[in-house]
Formats: C-alpha cells, sequence, structure tokens
C-alpha cells in the first residue's frame, strides 16, 4: 500500500514525539511491506512565529492533498500575549473545522503494566475499556457570539453553546455504530436539566437508538458522569458527548490508566482526511528535555491505520509492540516508579521500532482497541 501522511509536529514536544510515530510507522512499512511518505507542514505558534498566522493556507493544503495527518500538540506561554486570532490553539481549531473532523474518538485502555501507574486502585480500573466520542466542530467552541460586550454600560462577555440537529445526529450515529462492534452500550452525557442544547441531544440520541435495538442506551449528566468515570469507570463502553464536555471528560478519563502521554486519539469526518493525534498539549515545560511519552502519538499512528488505511494487522502490531515494551519495564518519566527502566524519549522510540521489526507474529496481548 502506498500512502501519502502529512505530519504538523507542531509546539513544544510535539516534536518529539511526531517523530516516534514517524519512524514506526517507517518500521511498519518496512515490516510489511508498505510505502509511507511524509510531508510535514507548520501548525501553531511556531507557524505564527514564521508565516504570521497559527494555520497557513500552505499547511491546509498540504492535509487536504494527503491520505491522513499525524498532529503533535501546539501553544505555549510563549504565545500566551497574542491577540485571540493569532493564538496557536486556534491553528487546531481551524484545522479540524476546515477538515470537517465532526467526531474526535479518545479511547482509554487498561494496561495491565501500568496498573500501579493510576491513582485508582487495580480493581476499579482493570479492563477499563472506554472510548469517548467527542464531537469536534461544534458546541461551546465555534458558537457565535463569543466575545466581549459592552451590555448597558457594563463589561460583559458571551460564548454560544449552538448546534444544527444535523451536527448531533451525525456523531450519535457514529457512536451507535462504533458500539455495535464494541460493547454494544452508549452513554450519551449531557447537561439536559439546565441546557436546552443537551435537551436537543437526548431527543437525538433517543431516536437514533431506535435504529440500534442491539445497542442499549443511557444517558447521563455531564457533573455525574465527572463522577462516575473515578467511581465507576468499567460501566463505560462508548461515550458520546458535545465538545467541551468531551475535552473535560477525556483528560479525567485518561489518568485512569496510566499517564495523558499515553492516549490517542482520531478524528474523522464524513470524507477524509482523517487526523491522529495525542490527547496530550505541548508539554512546554519538558519540551526539549528527550523525557516526553512519545506513546500516545505512537498509538495515534495505530488508529491511522486502522481507521484511515483498513490495516488492522498492523496496528496490533504497534499496539503489541507497546504492550511488549511497557511489560518489559521500560517506562518514560511519567510512568516510571522506583522498579522500572527508565528511558528517554528516543529509546523509547527505538524499543518500540525494534520490537516491531523483531515480532515475527503478532501475538494478541493487547485488550480490544477500537
Ligand atoms: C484537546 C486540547 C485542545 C482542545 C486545545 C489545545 C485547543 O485541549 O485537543 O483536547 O481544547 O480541543
Ligand atoms: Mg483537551
Amino acid at each position: 500500500m502506498k500512502k501519502r501522511i502529512a505530519v504538523l509536529p507542531g509546539d513544544g514536544i510535539g516534536k518529539e514525539v511526531t517523530k516516534g510515530a514517524v519512524e514506526v510507522l517507517q518500521a511498519i512499512g518496512e515490516r510489511f511491506g508498505h510505502q509511507f511518505s511524509f510531508v510535514y507542514g507548520k501548525i501553531g505558534g511556531e507557524a505564527v512565529n514564521t508565516e504570521g498566522t497559527p494555520l497557513p493556507d500552505e499547511t491546509i493544503d498540504l492535509c487536504k492533498g494527503s491520505d491522513a495527518v499525524l498532529l503533535g500538540a501546539v501553544g505555549g506561554p510563549k504565545w500566551d500575549h497574542l491577540p485571540v486570532h493569532l493564538r496557536p490553539e486556534k491553528g487546531l481549531l481551524k484545522i479540524r473545522k476546515e477538515l470537517n473532523l465532526y467526531a474526535n474518538l479518545r479511547p482509554t485502555n487498561y494496561f495491565e503494566s501500568l496498573a500501579d501507574s493510576s491513582p485508582l486502585r487495580k480493581e476499579f480500573i482493570e479492563h477499563v475499556d472506554m472510548l469517548i466520542v467527542r464531537e469536534l466542530t461544534g458546541g461551546l467552541y465555534f458558537g457565535k457570539p463569543s466575545e466581549r460586550v459592552n451590555q448597558n454600560g457594563k463589561d460583559a462577555v458571551v460564548d454560544t453553546l449552538f448546534y444544527e440537529k444535523e451536527e448531533i445526529e451525525r456523531v450519535i450515529r457514529l457512536a451507535f455504530e462504533l458500539a455495535r462492534k464494541r460493547g454494544r452500550k452508549v452513554t450519551s452525557i449531557d447537561k439536559a436539566n439546565v441546557l436546552e442544547s443537551s435537551r436537543m441531544w437526548r431527543e437525538v440520541a433517543e431516536q437514533t437508538s431506535k435504529k440500534y435495538p442491539e445497542v442499549i442506551l443511557e444517558h447521563m449528566l455531564v457533573d455525574n458522569a465527572a463522577m462516575q468515570i473515578i467511581k465507576n469507570p468499567k460501566q463505560f463502553d462508548v461515550v458520546v458527548t458535545e465538545n467541551m464536555f468531551g475535552d473535560i471528560l477525556s483528560d479525567e478519563a485518561s489518568v485512569l490508566t496510566g499517564s495523558l502521554g499515553m492516549l490517542p486519539s482520531a478524528s474523522l469526518s464524513l470524507s477524509g482526511p482523517y487526523l491522529y493525534e495525542p490527547i496530550h498539549g505541548s508539554a512546554p515545560d519538558i519540551a526539549g528535555k528527550g523525557i516526553a511519552n512519545p506513546i500516545g502519538a505512537i498509538l495515534s499512528a495505530a488508529m491511522m491505520l486502522r481507521h484511515s488505511f483498513n490495516l488492522e494487522k498492523e496496528a496490533k502490531s504497534i499496539e503489541n509492540a507497546v504492550s511488549e515494551v511497557l511489560e518489559a519495564g521500560y517506562r518514560t518519566a511519567d510512568i516510571v516508579s522506583s522498579s522500572y527502566k527508565r528511558v528517554s524519549t528516543s529509546e523509547m522510540i527505538e524499543e518500540i521500532r525494534a520490537t516491531i521489526l523483531d515480532n515475527e507474529a503478532t501475538i494478541n496481548i493487547m485488550n480490544c482497541y477500537v
């Protein structure tokens, strides 16, 4: 198979971790006989510095002309003082919108070997297999107006949570489609006791569920969900929710099974190309130190192989290699504790790469990924 991948490393540790994902994809190409080519584009603070905008048109064209996009992370205190249209985060929000990436898949999987890195006891997190489907191009992040206003002579501010019904329908439909192939349960998270948008969300979830009799639908208020994720995370299979709720809950869920640095994501559209990025940020405090965890980015590459290229065996090969390397005791700083071998970003990448190239057969030792 021949594929062209746009790589947007972005800022901070984005560069270090995407390098890992690229090297791992190269190893997959080598082992399974695929040709992946990589084209690089600028996004975020780096693009602001050199091009005067967080998302140059060339980057948009580069992505649209590729089969998939791999992104690192954007942002950092260097750019915090800039006006809002020049904030690195704007680049990320704009590329999501430009590529119509309406659904962001954020899996939280249990890694046996990382059970002791979780803040929760093993019995609570064992075999957690939860997939958050976050609506990504609407809701509170994109509604207009969103501005400072002068109301009756008073300084005030407004943000808007806006959805067309269709936007809600397509993401909820996707959640049901995914649930059908997994644990057959959708938890739709909203704030229907307060927000009108949530009441429409709930109504759409009810309507959609009629077409999927094999999938159980459950509604949960977002505040309760924040508690349930900690109290009983095993109850969740597929979770579907509004953009902002999903942003918050996915960070919360990520710590259950180890570290934010471990978790990948896939952002899907109706037509592609899809975009893949670790869910962590640019971590400016550790950038350039060679200690970032590249696994979130590497597992994002596995999601790319699965969702964009339909290469299930190859995706599993990455996931198995990650699992094996963790089992062998290799740990970056964020997941290390006393009895393990602490390694740098590049050593971790090398271990995973070498494991992929060494492994003859793919042994299924990972739990089920999406
Ligand atoms: C994420 C991040 C982004 C978001 C930021 C960087 C704009 O937190 O991908 O979760 O809020 O979507
Ligand atoms: Mg976030």
